[in-house]
């Protein structure tokens, strides 16, 4: 990481704990949702891979008449307006388990999961491509009709499949990174818009 990135992630790092954040990804999601407006008061929202709770700090202040469930395999300090769920999604009754929180589904899943990063590259990028295929399972469980899903990837050459895979079932697949995201950084964020369940 070169002294400028560096002093680009640390001040994230410092203006989050200035303004009360639990982490400097709650930037990224700021950043996105201000671009694309996906967090809509009243809605039914699903923060995958949670902790420690950045993106549902902004989730439940912006989504305060809703309803808001945050998973994650390792714990979460409790939050105000929101349901915590430890859980793995690869695990087989995920479905279940989140239709238990919110019997009539969800209008946006947003997952920030990464597994634990190998260092090695192209091991990195297919751990994350699962996580895409894991995610647009869930969807199909889970997801309302027209419904929305930003999920983060590593780029990688199968960046281009998961696209085509996810525009099999959303009208509309885009690829965005926000400016608090490292550019050194393979992470990309797939926004995929307009949902249809698979029949
Ligand atoms: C980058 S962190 C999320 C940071 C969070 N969005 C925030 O703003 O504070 C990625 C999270 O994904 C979680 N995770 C990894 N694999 C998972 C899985 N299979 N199921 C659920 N959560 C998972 C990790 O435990 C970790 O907390």
């Amino acid at each position: 990481m070169s002294w400028i990135q560096k002093r680009r992630s640390d001040s994230y790092y410092q203006k989050a704990k200035k303004e009360g954040f639990r982490s400097r990804a709650s930037y990224k999601l700021i950043q996105i949702n201000e671009k694309f407006n996906l967090i809509k008061n009243g809605r039914k929202i699903l923060d995958l891979g949670a902790s420690p709770g950045g993106w549902s700090q902004v989730i439940a202040s912006l989504n305060q008449d809703g309803l808001n469930v945050a998973v994650d395999i390792i714990p979460m300090p409790p939050l105000s307006g929101v349901i915590f769920l430890k859980a793995d999604i690869f695990s087989p009754d995920i479905g279940e388990k989140l239709l238990n929180k919110s019997e009539f589904g969800y209008d946006l899943i947003l997952s920030d999961i990464l597994m634990h990063t190998s260092g090695d590259k192209s091991i990195d990028h297919a751990n994350s491509y699962f996580i895409l295929k894991r995610i647009l399972e869930i969807s199909n469980m889970v997801l309302n009709e027209n419904g929305k899903v930003l999920a983060k990837m590593l780029q990688g050459d199968l960046t281009e499949n998961i696209k085509q895979e996810y525009s099999k079932q959303f009208r509309r697949v885009r690829i965005t990174k926000p400016p608090s995201s490292l550019p050194s950084s393979p992470e990309i964020y797939i926004l995929a818009e307009g949902f249809s369940k698979k029949q």
